[in-house]
């Protein structure tokens, strides 16, 4: 399948922004921030450690990219599921310093109103600054999200970017409710790409399933993931590097590969869902072999260099991509189908 899809390195405004706001303030404290803020991330205290306007634009400069990357490989993939979206209202839950809003916005030509929810004072001066210096009007609320959402208007997208795992369990199946019941359209919540990331994603997803949702993407179907344990989904995006966010990772190497995991839950339900890559497929002299999530369940397909077309086809394919049933291929070796 192919679509329109959209760069996931930061658009060169924001890059821009960002940088500016790096003038006059020394590389190193900011490294020292950034470092400091992750650490605090590890040990399992989110943002927490981030406290002013350079806490913010060290977070900002390390993170935002990586973010961005994964939600924009999220928003790629809705688009394809669901090329008439067309989304005018948008809620960023726990936007930090607006991320999810700046992916959107280039997804959706078609959105007007964004509206920004987030307990955290200094991401949002900084989230609202950004989007000043590049004429976006947007609304942001801070505080406890939950309580915010409550009162928020519904909205055709509702996003929530790398925000869940700050919460403990029973807030997060709480937000998750109030979340699905202020989308009109579609919920899009992006995780990082590690198993206790895909473990959050598959509990809202089947809680949100129970409560009517139907999966966009990545899933195929509305059944049970049929990965068993130590087997995870996930997605990798490869961003390019900026000088800026190279000195501030004390990174060499020009680029970044995140990983991330997501759903996309969509209140209509979904037409005919094309298979999901799950790995980066193998290809061999012989064969190509990929690990697919197809709506009839878990397939290892392997696809012979005698299927010249089918075989062109599947060396083409990368880990993340959706294959609908129709470039499935006549003579594919399916083994391990899941009913
Ligand atoms: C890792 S940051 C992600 C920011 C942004 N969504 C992104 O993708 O870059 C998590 C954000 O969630 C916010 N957050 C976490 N729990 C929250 C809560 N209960 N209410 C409001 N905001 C919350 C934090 O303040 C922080 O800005």
């Amino acid at each position: 399948m192919t679509s329109r899809a959209i760069s996931p390195d930061l658009p060169a405004a924001l890059r821009a922004a960002l940088e500016a706001r790096l003038q006059g303030v020394s590389r190193n404290a900011a490294a020292e921030r950034a470092a400091a803020i992750s650490r605090t991330y590890r040990d399992g205290g989110g943002s927490t450690a981030i406290a002013g306007e350079i806490d913010a634009l060290a977070y900002a400069l390390a993170r935002m990219p990586a973010t961005y990357a994964a939600d924009i490989a999220s928003l790629n993939a809705l688009v394809e599921i669901r090329p008439d979206f067309a989304p005018a209202s948008l809620l960023d839950i726990g936007a930090g310093p607006g991320t999810a809003t700046w992916a959107a916005a280039e997804a959706f030509a078609s959105l007007k109103s964004f509206v920004l929810l987030d307990a955290n004072e200094a991401l949002r001066k900084l989230a609202l600054d950004l989007a000043g210096d590049h004429g976006r009007q947007i609304t942001y609320q801070r505080g406890e999200a939950r309580g915010l959402l409550a009162k928020a208007d519904a909205a055709d997208l509702v996003i929530a970017s790398y925000v869940i795992g700050e919460m403990g369990e029973a807030e997060r199946t709480a937000l998750a409710a109030l979340m699905w019941e202020k989308t009109r359209g579609t919920l899009l919540v992006v995780e990082p790409g590690t198993p206790a990331g895909y473990a959050r994603i598959i509990a809202l997803r089947q809680q949100l399933i129970a409560a009517g949702a139907h999966a966009a993407a990545p899933c195929p179907h509305d059944g049970l993931c049929p990965l068993t344990s130590r087997d995870w989904c996930h997605f990798t995006q490869r961003l390019q590097r900026s000088r800026a966010h190279k000195q501030l990772k004390g990174a060499e190497v020009p680029f970044e590969d995140e990983k991330f995991a997501y759903v996309a839950l969509s209140r209509a339900p979904v037409g005919p869902r094309p298979s999901r890559v799950l790995a980066q497929p193998a290809v061999g002299k012989a064969e190509v072999s990929a690990k697919l999530c197809t709506p009839a369940g878990l397939e290892m397909a392997r696809i012979p260099r005698r299927d010249k077309q089918a075989y062109a086809e599947a060396r083409r394919w990368r880990w993340g991509d959706a294959v609908m049933e129709q470039d499935a291929i006549p003579g594919r070796a399916g083994e391990g189908r899941d009913p």
